[in-house]
């Protein structure tokens, strides 16, 4: 496996690069905006291709380079469902499972620093975001935090990961890389106590400032998504323009979603299945949407529309010329009543 852990000054932020091997697919986690290009460096000296990337939450003390990295690499995006960015392309809840090539990592819903905080675990070692820190844990007092729930996500979720997981946090302050979680149950200062009220005791009086980047960062990262006008950028079909002539007779709709989205939330009846990560090779001259895009239009819709906007980029890049896209994807579909047919 290649792992890399990459650090932002400015913010103190962790960065993670995982890969199971060269020339394979790569995923990061918290990626820092200002870093961008030596991200892309990076993957393209490792020979790399970046598919995924994670933000464990909104982050308030740098801006994500989730959005500059999507339109450099075309990746998909990756928060947890409670996110209230506005366009994410794929969301996660509790104890999904999220894929790259050879590498699993599993979601945990970790609320407390904020109601949208993730951690990862992956094998060995788990990505606790900023809940937890190494001999600290994350602020509770923004974003929807909340003490409580954060005792919970500790005590009830994390330290209850075997003894010796790696922890990676998000952040650190003061130089430490890595922690475990023996470690952090045995001399973490903040998980020294015996009930949750000690617990919120402790976070309710911290009094620390707000981060210095907080008024511009959040809002930004709220904002990352390749939202309706940026969707319209490529050949598009509206959802009251299919239904008003439901079922479609001449065009061909094509679901890029994951497996996993398309059994958890259905599909549009009567489309066939392309998933985004192999898009590429359904759209090659020997794939089954450039046989079809030769005869009938073909409709791709994803999730919320970013994945297909992409997509139909990808299909004219390799000379499909018949291809659109739902803007809204299958949320859009779904808001206006279209019919769902469940994926067994
Ligand atoms: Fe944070």
């Amino acid at each position: 496996m290649l792992f890399r852990q990459l650090f932002d000054k400015t913010s103190s932020t962790y960065t993670y690069l995982l890969a199971s091997r060269h020339g394979g697919e790569a995923l990061l986690i918290d990626p820092v905006f200002e870093n961008t290009q030596r991200y892309l460096k990076l993957l393209e000296e490792l020979d790399l291709k970046l598919v995924k990337v994670i933000d464990t939450h909104i982050h308030a003390d740098h801006v994500s380079a989730m959005g500059k990295l999507r339109d450099a690499t075309r990746c998909v995006t990756v928060m947890g469902e409670q996110s209230p960015a506005d366009v994410v392309s794929l969301r996660v809840r509790d104890n999904d499972t999220l894929t790259i090539e050879g590498l699993t990592l599993t979601a945990l819903h970790t609320p407390g620093h904020t109601s949208e905080s993730y951690s990862f675990l992956m094998d060995d070692r788990v990505f606790t975001g900023d809940t937890l820190l190494i001999r600290g844990t994350g602020r509770t007092d923004f974003q929807n935090g909340d003490p409580y729930e954060q005792y919970h996500s500790l005590f009830e979720r994390l330290l209850k990961l075997p003894d010796n997981t790696l922890v990676y946090p998000a952040h650190d302050y003061k130089g430490d890389t890595v922690s475990t979680i023996a470690e952090e149950k045995a001399h973490n200062p903040r998980l020294q106590v015996r009930s949750a009220d000690e617990y919120a005791e402790i976070m309710n009086n911290l009094n620390l400032a707000n981060p210095a980047m907080m008024d511009v960062a959040v809002p930004e990262n709220l904002k990352l998504g390749l939202r309706m006008a940026a969707q319209h950028r490529v050949a598009v079909m509206e959802v009251d323009e299919i239904l008003a002539d439901w079922p479609c007779q001449d065009c061909q709709l094509v679901d890029i979603r994951e497996e996993s989205e398309r059994r958890r939330f259905g599909a549009i009846p009567d489309s066939i299945h392309a998933p985004y990560g192999l898009f590429d090779q359904y759209c090659c001259s020997t794939g089954p949407l450039a046989g079809i895009a030769k005869s009938t239009r073909v409709l791709l819709y994803c999730a919320v529309g970013e994945r297909s906007t992409l997509a139909v980029e990808i299909a004219s890049e390799l000379g499909l010329r018949n291809v659109a896209h739902i803007p809204g994807g299958f949320t859009a579909w779904q808001k206006a009543g279209g019919p769902v047919e469940q994926i067994a």
